[in-house]
C-alpha cells in the first residue's frame, strides 16, 4: 500500500518538534514545510532514514503552496507567531496564510486538515492576536468545513516560553510581576497531552467535533503558577503586583525588544480567563487524561535550581 504523506507547517517550532517524533512512528512520509531547510536538519532524525523531507516554504507563495500540498493525505497547521513585527503581521500569519491553505487543501480533497488555534480566541477581546486567530478560524471552516481546529491553553514541557522565561528572570530579578494582581486563570496543558489529542483526532475515522479545547487537568490563576515554579526550582522572589495600566506603558517600551516579555496586546489578553469554555470537547473527550504540571514540571525546569539539579 502507498505510504500516506503528511505536510506540516511549524514543525520546527516547540509543538511541532515534539509532534514529528511521534508522527514518525505512523508510518507517514512527513513533509516538513519550513522557511529554513538548512537550520532545520536536526529534525531528520526524528524519523526513520528518508522518512522526513525539508522543503523551503514562503508562505504567501500559492504555487510554492500547492506544490507542497498536492500529493498531500494530512495537513497540519502549527505556523503562529505570540508578537508581531514589521515583517511578521498577526493578520498575515493567522488569518490570510491559514485562509490560503485551506482553500488549497479543499482544491487538492486533503483527506484531513488539523489547525493549531488558540483557547479563548474571541472578538471581545481587545487583542489582535485572537481577532487574528478567531478570523483564521472562520475563513478555514469556509474554505474545508471539515477542518479540525485545536485550541490550546498555554502549552508547558521542555523549551515552552511560559515557565522558562519566569525562571530564567527568577535567577537575576529579586521580584516577580503579577500582572493584574495575578488573579487571571490559566488552565496549561503539556505539550506531550497536545501531541497525544493530535494522534487519538487523526486516529478516529469519523471525528464529529471541529472544535477541541485543549487544555490540562487543573486552573490556577497567574499567581498561583508563580509559585508553583518558585517552589519546584527552590527559590523564593518577593512579587509586585503590576496593573494592567502600568503593565500596558511597561509593555509598550518592552515591544521594541527583540524577544518582549509583554506586549500592550498581551496585556488585553491578560484581562480575561483562559480555561475551558465548557461549549466544546477537550482531552477527556479524546479519552486522555492530561498530566498535571506538578507532575511534569520538575523533570525540565531543575537547570534554574540554585545548586543545580541535585541540590
Ligand atoms: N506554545 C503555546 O503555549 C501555545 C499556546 C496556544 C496556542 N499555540 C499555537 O500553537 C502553534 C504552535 O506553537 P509553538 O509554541 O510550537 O510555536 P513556535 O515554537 O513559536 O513555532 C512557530 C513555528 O511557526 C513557523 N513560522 C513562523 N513564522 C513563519 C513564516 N512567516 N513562514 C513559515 N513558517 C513560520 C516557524 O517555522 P520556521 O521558523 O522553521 O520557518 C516555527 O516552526 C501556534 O499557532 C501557536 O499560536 C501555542
Amino acid at each position: 500500500m502507498k505510504q500516506k504523506i503528511a505536510t506540516i507547517f511549524g514543525a520546527s517550532g516547540f509543538i511541532g518538534r515534539h509532534l514529528l517524533r511521534s508522527l514518525a512512528e505512523k508510518d507517514f512520509r512527513i513533509v516538513v514545510a519550513t522557511r529554513s531547510p538548512y537550520l532545520n536538519g536536526h529534525l531528520k532524525p526524528l524519523g526513520n532514514p528518508g522518512q522526513i523531507d525539508l522543503e523551503k516554504v514562503n508562505i504567501y507563495d500559492e504555487d510554492n503552496l500547492r506544490n507542497l500540498i498536492k500529493n498531500s493525505n494530512l495537513v497540519i497547521n502549527l505556523i503562529g507567531i505570540l508578537n508581531q513585527n514589521s515583517k511578521q503581521k498577526f493578520t498575515n500569519i493567522h488569518e490570510k496564510f491559514p485562509s490560503l491553505l485551506s482553500k488549497i487543501c479543499n482544491e487538492f480533497n486533503v483527506e484531513k486538515f488539523l489547525h493549531i488555534s488558540a483557547l479563548g480566541v474571541s472578538h471581545k477581546i481587545n487583542s489582535k492576536y485572537m481577532k487574528s486567530k478567531l478570523k483564521g478560524e472562520e475563513k478555514i471552516f469556509e474554505n474545508f468545513r471539515n477542518s479540525i481546529i485545536l485550541r490550546p491553553s498555554i502549552v508547558f514541557g521542555p523549551e515552552d516560553k511560559f515557565f522558562n522565561q519566569f525562571a530564567f528572570l527568577s535567577q537575576f530579578l529579586p521580584f516577580l510581576p503579577l500582572f493584574g494582581g495575578g488573579e487571571t486563570k490559566f488552565q496549561p496543558v503539556y505539550v506531550g497531552d497536545v501531541v497525544k489529542s493530535i494522534n487519538a483526532i487523526l486516529d478516529k475515522e469519523e471525528i464529529k467535533a471541529n472544535i477541541y479545547e485543549i487544555v490540562g487537568p487543573e486552573v490556577y490563576s497567574f499567581r498561583e503558577l508563580l509559585e508553583i515554579l518558585l517552589k519546584t526550582i527552590n527559590r523564593k522572589r518577593f512579587f509586585i503586583n503590576v496593573p494592567f495600566s502600568v503593565a500596558k506603558l511597561q509593555a509598550f517600551f518592552m515591544q521594541l525588544l527583540p524577544n518582549p516579555l509583554l506586549t500592550p496586546d498581551q496585556v488585553e489578553i491578560l484581562k480575561y480567563d483562559n480555561v475551558a469554555t465548557g461549549a466544546n470537547p477537550t482531552l477527556f473527550d479524546l479519552d486522555i487524561s492530561p498530566l498535571t504540571i506538578e507532575s511534569v514540571l520538575p523533570d525540565y525546569i531543575y537547570r534554574f535550581r540554585k545548586g543545580g539539579e541535585f541540590s
